[in-house]
């Protein structure tokens, strides 16, 4: 983002709920501060945490501190105390019927600044989206509101449908914003700009070109404190109907008419339609050995943690083009990248290197750990002879641009403030994924054991070979 055109957002009241655990923690709250640093944030503005546990503002501000000092950039003790200025705390579970110490606090702060637009941001489990919402729409909190829900945005096609409409009782699809972290990576908004900036790619972005696409994300991370979350959601649920869908609908859109919300979110929502159902046979589901013995996990217990799956598009641009989706924790890297394999030459003219293994061309975007794009392909082995061997054309952001990345965290929130909704989600959208899920989240295939720092069960390299993993190969 370039600072000259960083817009300010309006003088803002923002409410997190969930203020005190994990998620507030380790990425909103940091986000915050981020933006105070920068300037990004309104000119007056407050945040008042909000959740069931009995704190005090001063209790809030240690605990924000605390997060701070543990996740935030650079943090310096001296910066704390003027962002501190802006947080304040209220206990408080919305009843039926009882809205007023949380509906004061807001009023009273709105009161303050002179504003009335608020932000409201869910960083809670699922479960309790609709209580708040219904909450908010009881006190007429959702009047000038705009609402961040955390994901995941239902847990099936039914629960999507049950929140969906409980959320429209309240909201306007246009107050609703659906995060999506992965949408905020400077990485994966550059596969827009890489496909619609330039014209040398676009042409060869199609059936006729490429021959498959890998969108990987291994974690090395395990569940860790997790378990209750996990245990209803796992990883189909956690990422990738949540994040790596959302990446693939970049990958796979036709050029919006602009890079407004209307034309991004309506091409995006064309892809999740034409998205086939996924056949059982096309899913991976792994489990890491030890996973039930985590605190928390049952005994008995069939969440994956792992899933590789064959995603196929119905639609003119990728009609039998194989979309290869993996993702797990406990794997053997945390480095996550989206290749496009591109179809061989028709005849091989040249002798390759001997052991090379060269397949094809791809083009990678790698976007963590850091972000680069690599184009990779066969040039001349110096020599007297003919020989083919593989060879790289790579792009490193950072030592193009020289400039630390904007956090996923920040850019969505700041873009909330702003009232832009461009990289958030649009709940047709996210219904048209879940019926894509449907028949392997009723009919799942049973979990298949891999060991910790492996690269998952031997079945997903089955799933897409002849071809193999970019990442583990
Ligand atoms: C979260 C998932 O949304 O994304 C986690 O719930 C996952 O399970 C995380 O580890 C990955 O995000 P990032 O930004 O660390 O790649």
């Amino acid at each position: 983002m370039s600072v000259a055109k960083v817009k300010i957002p309006e003088d803002c009241v923002v409410v997190v709920f969930g203020a005190n655990g994990d998620l507030a923690r380790r990425m909103v709250l940091p986000a915050f501060f981020h933006l105070f640093r920068e300037g990004w944030l309104p000119q007056s503005w407050r945040l008042i945490g909000n959740s069931r546990s009995e704190l005090s503002d001063d209790d809030f501000r240690d605990f924000t501190r605390g997060a701070l000092k543990e996740f935030a950039r650079g943090f310096d003790e001296n910066e704390f105390g003027p962002f501190a200025e802006h947080l304040s705390y209220v206990s408080h579970e919305f009843e039926p019927g009882d809205t007023s110490p949380l509906e004061d606090a807001i009023r009273r702060a709105e009161k303050e600044i002179g504003t009335k637009r608020r932000l409201f941001y869910l960083a809670v489990p699922p479960p309790a989206f609709p209580l708040i919402t219904k909450g908010l729409g009881d006190a007429k909190l959702q009047e000038n509101a705009t609402v961040i829900y955390e994901k995941p945005f239902g847990t099936g096609i039914d629960e999507f449908h049950k929140l969906n409409e409980a959320v429209h009782e309240v909201l306007d699809e246009k107050q609703v914003y659906r995060i999506d972290h992965f949408l905020g990576k400077e990485a994966v908004q550059n596969i827009l700009v890489f496909r619609f900036a330039n014209g040398m790619f676009e042409p060869i972005w199609n059936r006729n070109h490429v021959d498959h696409v890998q969108i990987d994300v291994p974690e090395t991370i395990g569940i860790g404190t997790r378990a209750g979350f996990y245990e209803q959601t796992g990883a189909l649920r956690d990422m990738i109907v949540t994040h790596l869908f959302q990446v693939l609908s970049f990958v796979a859109m036709e050029p919006p008419v602009s890079f407004s919300p209307k034309h991004l979110l309506g091409e995006k929502a064309k892809v999740f339609e034409s998205m086939e159902p996924l056949d059982p046979q096309d899913v991976v589901r792994g489990q890491y050995e030890g996973y039930l013995q985590e605190e928390g996990v049952a005994a008995n217990s069939d969440t994956d943690t792992f899933i590789a799956a064959r995603v196929y598009l119905d639609n003119w641009r990728w009609e039998g083009v194989p979309f290869y989706l993996r993702t797990g924790k406990c794997l053997a890297e945390d480095r996550w990248a989206v290749s496009l394999g591109f179809r061989a030459p028709p005849q091989k003219m040249f002798a390759e290197t001997p052991g090379e293994d060269y397949e094809r061309n791809y083009l990678t975007f790698q976007v963590d750990p850091s972000e680069h794009i690599t184009v990779s392909f066969l040039t001349k082995v110096p020599g007297p002879q003919i020989e083919a061997g593989a060879a790289a054309m790579e792009f490193r952001a950072e030592e193009r641009f020289h400039s630390e990345l904007i956090g996923a965290y920040e850019r969505l929130i700041h873009d909330a403030l702003c009232g832009d909704r461009t990289l958030f989600t649009r709940g047709d959208g996210i219904g048209a994924t879940w019926e894509a899920v449907d028949e392997i989240l009723k009919h799942p295939r049973p979990v298949c054991p891999y060991p910790k720092g492996s690269w998952g069960p031997k079945e997903s390299d089955a799933l897409i070979a002849p071809d193999r993993w970019r990442l583990s190969s």
